[in-house]
């Protein structure tokens, strides 16, 4: 079994690269069977997390997208929602365009929720949203049409994208911190 210590913590991996390749190339063939040719399609990645999943999605889809970059981060108050502030802004028009939101993971589901609401001000033609991974018995949200690879449970998780304070995007796979 692979495993890596980050900041003290050890964490196994419990899914590989080689498992990860096919849901993301099955995913690609999601968007591209969705979205029609003559319609424009912009991708949105969040940053850091999602930088390797996009990369990874955006060369397994066929038809030509228009990819940007926004960096987004929660403030959790007292309350379980955090407001969503944005610390880099998309610098296309998304009007009328189909809109896609890649992310790494979706916990509670508010980062997402928030920056939905974001971008429906801007009047895009559609929002969907591909997350690498999902912790189904987290979400507080209903979120826009979702589409994930991966359902993990309660437990965080590194590797391909997802850090631990800043360490750890790099591993080629997703790493469980071990209990
Ligand atoms: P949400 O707003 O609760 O859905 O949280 C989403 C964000 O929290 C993600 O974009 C990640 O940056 C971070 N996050 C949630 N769970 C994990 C994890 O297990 N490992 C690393 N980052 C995580
Ligand atoms: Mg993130």
């Amino acid at each position: 079994m692979k495993e890596a210590i980050v900041n003290n913590q050890t964490f196994k991996e419990i899914i590989s690269l080689k498992e990860i390749k096919p849901v993301v190339a099955n995913l690609a063939a999601r968007i591209d069977h969705n979205y029609p040719l003559d319609q424009d399609v912009v991708v949105i990645g969040i940053l850091n997390g999602a930088f390797i999943f996009l990369a990874d999605l955006v060369r397994a889809i066929e038809r030509p997208v228009e990819i940007t970059f926004t960096q987004l981060k929660s403030y959790i108050g007292t309350k379980s929602t955090g407001d969503v502030q944005i610390l880099k802004e998309i610098d296309i028009e998304i009007k009328d365009k189909h809109v896609i939101v890649v992310e790494d993971i979706i916990d509670t589901g508010n980062t997402l929720f928030q920056y939905n609401q974001i971008l429906e001000a801007k009047k895009p033609k559609s929002i969907a949203v591909y997350a690498l991974l999902v912790k189904p018995e987290n979400i507080q949200h209903e979120l826009p049409s979702f589409n994930v690879g991966f359902e993990i449970k309660d437990r965080f998780v590194i590797g391909y994208g997802l850090d631990f304070d800043g360490i750890g995007r790099n591993l080629r796979g997703i790493y469980q911190l071990k209990s």
